[in-house]
């Protein structure tokens, strides 16, 4: 249904009018509460089931500045779940002021961040902006390709290999991190020989490592991490009961924490079982000096909106095996590679030539994004210095967290219920872990006391380019033990 044009109270004293385009009109009023509030902007605004708990509720201004006219058009972000909205005591200012155009999309400049009453999201990525990709769409609309590994997936595979160092033929790029896994798993299969049906992989990861591996027909088993990593290692998994049915590893780099990949590579010389390693957030982490690729072993990246490292949509395979590259590409090619005749059971997981041109545009900006990422990364380090809990942050984790590590799952979540009051955004990016997820509850696993203490320690903080040093003074005062 919409409402544009229509008065909807989102806050309680905020009621604002949303016009058609999406412009935002606010008016201070009294409280009223009705409605449920969809994803994004005007016109997927939905009236709500009156009354419903809901969680969480937010909403933002996004501003568009204009650098020749400098007019400033807003538009509401909202996101609403889960929580009364009455007992919700945030009020928000909406008042507009100029500001600097950036690259990025701009924060909102009359929001004042140092301002408690304002909600800070766990997550506000930014992605070129459109004057950016038009060079690369014009590209597109002239030679008239649209897909099919043209030009510009092209161009951004050779581009992406020379900054990270690696040869053009050790990079593929793919549809979503997903699918990166599922090529990757697949042409590791393929060409390995190797008929066990069981796949090892951590129970603390995100829900996609298990999708995939079950979805290329695997049984999956749960393995405990390591606490000080966080991640399978290979020496536990060498001594694992069930060594001899297992075909496939999956070992996760958490959060882009790097993990030992030469003992993975090692691992797989030994035991000739496949090794596919989820390296979904550590684009930036292999952009830094002296990290190279395993001998063989291929690793699947994400490069989906919230990465450090992002296209909307998009995902990478990279390995220094290129047979077991090729057979990627033919993976995501329907099994087709130099003929019409599919030499693989395939899947379309191509890269479009759109998705393409602002995975350039974001490669062109990435040396300033980088500094951005580094910046907030810094600033939570000093700002952390104080508080007697471990903060997580790049160059240790990928730029694009920043994590909590309390130290007993009570304690975070006392400082979780404090930071969601002070209206502070918060993140278990992998749940509780695998296991406690309702798809994957009944997955053979080892006992899992590591996972679980991890999952209940560590919280996502707040972490995209333009956070600010007052949104993370605020952020960390909520956080001292
Ligand atoms: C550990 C891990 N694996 C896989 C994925 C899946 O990547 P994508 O969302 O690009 O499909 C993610 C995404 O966040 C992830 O964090």
């Amino acid at each position: 249904m919409d409402i544009a044009g229509k008065p909807v109270a989102l806050l309680p004293g905020l009621k604002m009018t949303v016009a058609t385009e999406g412009v935002v009109a606010p008016i201070a009023d009294g409280p009223e509460k009705a409605y449920e509030v969809g994803r994004e902007g005007a016109g997927d605004i939905f009236p709500g089931r009156h009354g419903q708990a809901l969680e969480r509720a937010r909403w933002r201004q996004i501003l568009t500045i204009d650098s020749e006219s400098h007019q400033i058009e807003g538009r509401i972000l909202l996101n609403v779940m889960c929580h009364y909205f009455g007992d919700l005591a945030d009020t928000e200012q909406n008042d507009v002021q100029s500001g600097t155009p950036h690259m990025l999309n701009p924060r909102p400049v009359g929001a004042p961040s140092s301002d408690i009453t304002e909600r800070i999201p766990v997550a506000w990525p930014a992605l070129p902006r459109t004057d950016l990709l038009v060079p690369y769409l014009r590209q597109i609309d002239e030679a008239r390709i649209y897909t099919n590994h043209g030009p510009l997936v092209d161009r951004f595979e050779t581009r992406l290999a020379e900054r990270l160092g690696f040869r053009k033929r050790e990079v593929i790029a793919c549809s979503t991190g997903t699918m990166a896994l599922v090529g990757a798993i697949r042409a590791a299969r393929n060409l390995s020989g190797c008929r066990g049906r069981l796949c090892l992989l951590p129970a603390y990861t995100f829900v996609a490592t298990a999708g995939a591996a079950l979805s290329c027909g695997y049984d999956c088993h749960l393995v405990d991490i390591d606490r000080r990593t966080w991640a399978i290692e290979p020496a536990a998994l060498r001594q694992h009961p069930r060594l001899s049915e297992v075909g496939l590893v999956l070992p996760v780099a958490p959060y882009g924490r790097m993990i030992d990949l030469q003992g993975w590579q090692d691992f797989h010389d030994e035991t000739g079982i496949p090794v596919v390693i989820d390296a979904a957030a550590c684009l930036d982490r292999l952009m830094e000096p002296g990290i190279s690729l395993p001998k063989t072993i291929p690793l699947a990246v994400s490069l989906h909106a919230t990465k450090s490292f992002g296209c909307g949509e998009g995902g990478l395979v990279l390995s220094r095996d290129t047979t077991l590259l090729e057979e990627t590409y033919k993976v995501f090619n329907n099994g087709f590679l130099g003929s019409r005749d599919a030499q693989t059971v395939g899947l379309n997981g191509k890269m479009s030539e759109y998705t393409a041109a602002v995975a350039l545009a974001e490669l062109d900006g990435f040396d300033e994004k980088s500094a951005q990422w580094s910046r907030v990364a810094a600033a939570y380090a000093t700002a952390g210095n104080a508080i007697g809990a471990r903060l997580w942050t790049a160059p240790e984790t990928s730029g694009c967290y920043a994590l909590i590590e309390a130290s007993s799952p009570p304690q975070a979540a006392m400082i979780g219920a404090r930071l969601i009051t002070a209206g502070v955004d918060i993140r278990n990016w992998y749940g509780a872990g695998l296991s406690e997820h309702p798809a994957y509850a009944q997955l053979s696993r080892d006992p899992l006391s590591v996972c679980a203490d991890v999952a209940g320690c560590v919280i996502g903080l707040p972490c995209f380019t333009d956070l600010t040093k007052a949104d993370i003074g605020r952020i960390v005062a909520m956080l001292a033990v």
